[in-house]
């Protein structure tokens, strides 16, 4: 059998197998329409206009899954339980963040096994990222 010359074996990150900056663009503005009508959420979020905190999960998704350090490099590093820590995300704040983030991906239409593996990131990142009981 031939060998496959070292180098020549492309590895896609999962940013680059789901679209690259389009995709999370996309997700994370459909899951901001969702957080701007919701009653729960919505007063979570500091400032009026909320383009700078979907900005700010935009570039740290892309981050995390494989693209351009552009979040760490505005933002330094993510430490995203303490960036939370002034906000009450109890059980009722993770479920709505879910709902709103599920209805983002499924529009998305990823092949299954991606979609699957984003949002077992996302479950699991929600859920540690609950700071108050009740
Ligand atoms: C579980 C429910 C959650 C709630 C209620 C919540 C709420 C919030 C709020 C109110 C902010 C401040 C908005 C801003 O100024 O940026 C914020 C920031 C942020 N959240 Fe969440 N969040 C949740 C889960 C998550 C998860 C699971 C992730 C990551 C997968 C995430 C990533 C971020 C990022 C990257 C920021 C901006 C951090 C910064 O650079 O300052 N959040 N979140």
């Amino acid at each position: 059998m031939k060998e496959i010359p070292r180098g020549t074996l492309q590895e896609q990150t999962f940013y680059e197998q789901v679209g690259g900056e389009q995709t999370f663009r996309r997700l994370v503005h459909r899951f901001y329409q969702g957080v701007a009508e919701d009653p729960l959420l919505r007063p979570m979020y500091p400032e009026d206009d909320l383009g700078p905190a979907e900005e700010r999960l935009v570039l740290f998704l892309m981050q995390y899954w494989g693209g351009p350090r552009t979040y760490s490099d505005n933002r330094g590093h993510p430490r995203l339980r303490m960036r939370h820590a002034p906000f009450t995300v109890n059980r009722a704040a993770h479920d709505a963040w879910l709902r709103h983030m599920r209805d983002a991906v499924d529009e998305l239409e990823l092949a299954p096994e991606l979609e699957g593996q984003l949002w077992q990131y996302l479950t699991y990142a929600a859920a540690s990222m609950i700071n108050t009981e009740g």
